[in-house]
């Protein structure tokens, strides 16, 4: 069994659900209170990654940092960002404000980690309804960003998508 350490990043304006995510995954749990972020907290998790017939197993360990949200005009402090070989980014399907600052979001990981992988979380799902949720995805357009991003609806409150989010993105790694 191998043992591999690697850094991600959880990315996007404040309070859309980032350290609600990691506490879902981490913790299996989730609180309605809203205690916003300041600097940044860092949670470990190990998952296993299954291999190929020609490898064994592999244990990779997580550690996952909760960035401060984006407040207007204050940006991500990049050496936050440094050395990650992976960040969600995450925004908040009822403030389309969050959605609309996706893209910059992901240029700064990338402009500090150029082959960093990435996926993006469209957190609070549960709050709105299905089609809507539907039009949101139809809406996203990453292109010229080097790297097809998966994109995933998510709820930190109900669960949805949460293991399969940092699961896939650890396989990436
Ligand atoms: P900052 O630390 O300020 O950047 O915020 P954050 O992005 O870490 O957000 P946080 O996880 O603190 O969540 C903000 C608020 O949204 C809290 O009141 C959470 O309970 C709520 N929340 C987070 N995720 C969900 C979700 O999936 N569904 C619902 N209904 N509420 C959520």
């Amino acid at each position: 069994m191998k043992l591999v350490s690697k850094k991600i990043c959880l990315i996007g304006d404040y309070g859309v659900g980032k350290t609600s995510l990691i506490r879902r995954f981490v913790e299996r749990q989730f609180s309605d209170q809203y205690l916003s972020t300041v600097g940044v907290k860092i949670s470990r998790k190990t998952l296993q990654i299954p291999g190929s017939e020609a490898s064994s197993d592999r244990e990779l360990k997580l550690l996952i940092w909760d960035l401060e949200g984006r407040q207007k005009f204050k940006a991500i402090s990049p050496q936050y960002l440094q050395g990650a070989s992976g960040a969600i980014v995450v925004a908040d399907v009822t403030r389309v404000e969050t959605l609309a600052s996706l893209v910059g979001h992901i240029r700064m990981f990338l402009t500090v980690n150029s082959t960093g992988a990435i996926a993006i979380a469209y957190n609070k799902v549960d709050l709105i309804d299905e089609s809507q949720a539907a039009d949101y995805l139809s809406r996203v357009h990453l292109d010229g960003l080097g790297q097809t991003i998966p994109v995933y609806l998510s709820s930190a409150k109900t669960g949805l998508n949460v293991d399969t989010i940092f699961a896939q993105l650890g396989e990436r790694l």
